[in-house]
């Protein structure tokens, strides 16, 4: 499904082992799950990486480990994260370039701070079959693509949300025609699965449309959380996202 938002999501967060001036507090399934709360790489040692090579050997073990990136990794395959890690960008220049992540059945990753563009047809982030990932205050630039996500079948209760920009459609559950990329399941004959989305609080999408297709049984999040006015939301994330601020 594709989400393209301008938004606040009240898991623009903060945790405790790295400086978090905009930040507002851990909430959402980061938190609130069967094992315990997202604390990625906390307990183990820390560590500034400035190249691939460093990066590649302080991400991809099973030690718990925070890890601060410095400056541009230009990564000729993708990185496959292992478990207990927090990997956060310093400043407003760290980027991840060329390939993306994978977090594949891991628990407990922590990213935050990173620029992951130009993987041109891959995700910068794919994410199967883990628990306790909390990503944001990150920047996506697919370089190829529309920003787009892939097939996240995931479900989205969509709320609370600003959209601004000169595309018609602001969201969009309808899946995304990729050949080859998965077996021809859908009903009307693209190559994946819809996705599910609901609104719940109001948004304002401005002169966009929404495209929902399926709306799946997710209408209510089982964890609490504080909703920004909706008329506080531009500049609250034009305060709080992006590179730089955390
Ligand atoms: C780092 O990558 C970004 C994004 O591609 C680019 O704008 C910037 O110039 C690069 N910085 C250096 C020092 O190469
Ligand atoms: C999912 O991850 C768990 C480890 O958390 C692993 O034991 C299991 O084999 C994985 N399943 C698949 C289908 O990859
Ligand atoms: C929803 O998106 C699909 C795929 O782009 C399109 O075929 C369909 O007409 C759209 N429906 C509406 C109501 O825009």
């Amino acid at each position: 499904m594709k989400l393209t938002i301008f938004a606040l999501s009240p898991s623009l967060l903060g945790a405790s082992a790295y400086p978090a001036a905009a930040d507002s507090g851990l909430v959402g399934f980061a938190k609130d799950n069967p094992v315990g709360a997202t604390t990625g790489g906390a307990g183990g040692e820390t560590v500034i990486v400035s190249t691939p090579s460093a990066l590649k050997s302080a991400a991809t073990d099973a030690t718990p480990r925070i890890i601060f990136l410095s400056g541009n990794f230009t990564l000729t395959s993708r990185l496959s994260i292992g478990p207990d890690k927090s990997l956060i960008g310093t400043g407003t220049g760290a980027n991840i370039l060329s390939n993306g992540f994978n977090i594949k059945s891991v628990s407990n990753v922590i990213i935050r701070n990173l620029g992951i563009r130009g993987d041109i047809g891959n995700d910068g982030i794919t994410i199967q079959n883990s628990t306790r990932v909390w990503i944001d205050h990150n920047e996506f630039e697919s370089g190829g693509f529309p920003a787009s996500g892939p097939d996240n079948d995931n479900e989205v209760l969509v709320e609370g949300n600003v959209f601004s920009g000169n595309t018609a459609e602001a969201l969009s559950t309808y899946g995304l025609v990729i050949p080859n990329d998965s077996p021809n399941t859908s009903p009307d004959g693209d190559s994946e699965l819809d996705g599910f989305a609901n609104l719940g609080a109001k948004n304002d999408w401005g002169p966009a449309s929404v495209n929902i297709t399926r709306t799946g049984a997710f209408t209510e999040a089982p964890y609490a959380y504080t909703l920004t006015a909706l008329g506080d939301v531009k500049n609250a994330v034009k305060a709080g996202a992006g590179l730089g601020k955390i």
